[in-house]
């Protein structure tokens, strides 16, 4: 099974993705964690490039373009032989964080960014993806716990654009049946069992 985790930055995504590997693993699985954008030797190279807080000249487009080189690595050499051979996949982010903060946030248009999902993932698609939702109040209360040197270029973005993200995020809710919204103010272990239940049900069908 394929899993994927969505939401702004500090919506809880990388607390819920440890949680949900452990429950899966004393299950007797073997689960893999994905971190987009990264997880590969050369996609970590675009990584560095992506949130190097020096590339404050970079352009949308080449944002979009990055992100997209580094997923289409990722998938072709480490999730597609994952899944084929029966392991969890869970990847903290995937194909939904580009349409939704370079698409919904920055502007690309969202044909131009469905298109480049076709080449970069092709049918390689989430079985289920957790949306954990906050309001941007409460992810900027969470991130001034982190000090203001350590947020990395995209993170130091302004409200403006995580609601846009937020808004982007609801609309692909409403319009993919993968889409599973969580309530990311519920306490850490309510929301772990949400997740679980949502996995037990989709497995059961
Ligand atoms: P993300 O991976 O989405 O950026 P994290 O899992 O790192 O988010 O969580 C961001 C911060 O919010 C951390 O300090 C974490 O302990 C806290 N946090 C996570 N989930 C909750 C929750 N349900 N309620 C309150 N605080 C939370
Ligand atoms: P990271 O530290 O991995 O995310 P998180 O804060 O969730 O731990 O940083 C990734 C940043 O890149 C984050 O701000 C979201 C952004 N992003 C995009 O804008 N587009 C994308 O396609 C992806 C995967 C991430």
């Amino acid at each position: 099974m394929f899993i994927s985790f969505e939401g702004i930055d500090f919506s809880g995504k990388s607390t819920q993705i440890d949680l949900l590997k452990d429950y899966l693993k004393s299950k007797g699985n073997k689960v893999e964690i994905i971190r987009e954008p990264g997880g590969t030797e050369i996609s970590e190279k675009v990584r560095t490039i992506l949130l190097d807080k020096e590339n404050s000249n970079m352009f949308w487009e080449t944002e979009f373009l990055l992100f997209s080189a580094s997923r289409a690595q990722l998938v072709r050499e480490k999730i597609r032989p994952y899944l084929r051979d029966r392991i969890y996949v869970i990847s903290d982010r995937f194909h939904d964080s580009s349409t939704a903060y370079q698409g919904f946030g920055r502007g690309i248009p969202i044909q131009v960014i469905l298109n480049i999902h076709k080449l970069a993932i092709g049918d390689t698609i989430p079985d289920i993806t957790f949306f954990i939702d906050i309001p941007i109040e409460v992810a900027q209360q969470r991130s001034r716990n982190k000090s203001s040197e350590n947020l990395d270029r995209i993170e130091r973005s302004e409200d403006e654009f995580y609601e846009k993200v937020r808004n982007g995020y609801l609309q692909l809710a409403d319009t993919e049946k993968r889409f599973r919204i969580i309530d990311g103010m519920d306490d850490i272990n309510v929301i772990h069992k949400n997740i679980i239940n949502e996995i037990e049900t989709f497995e059961q069908r």
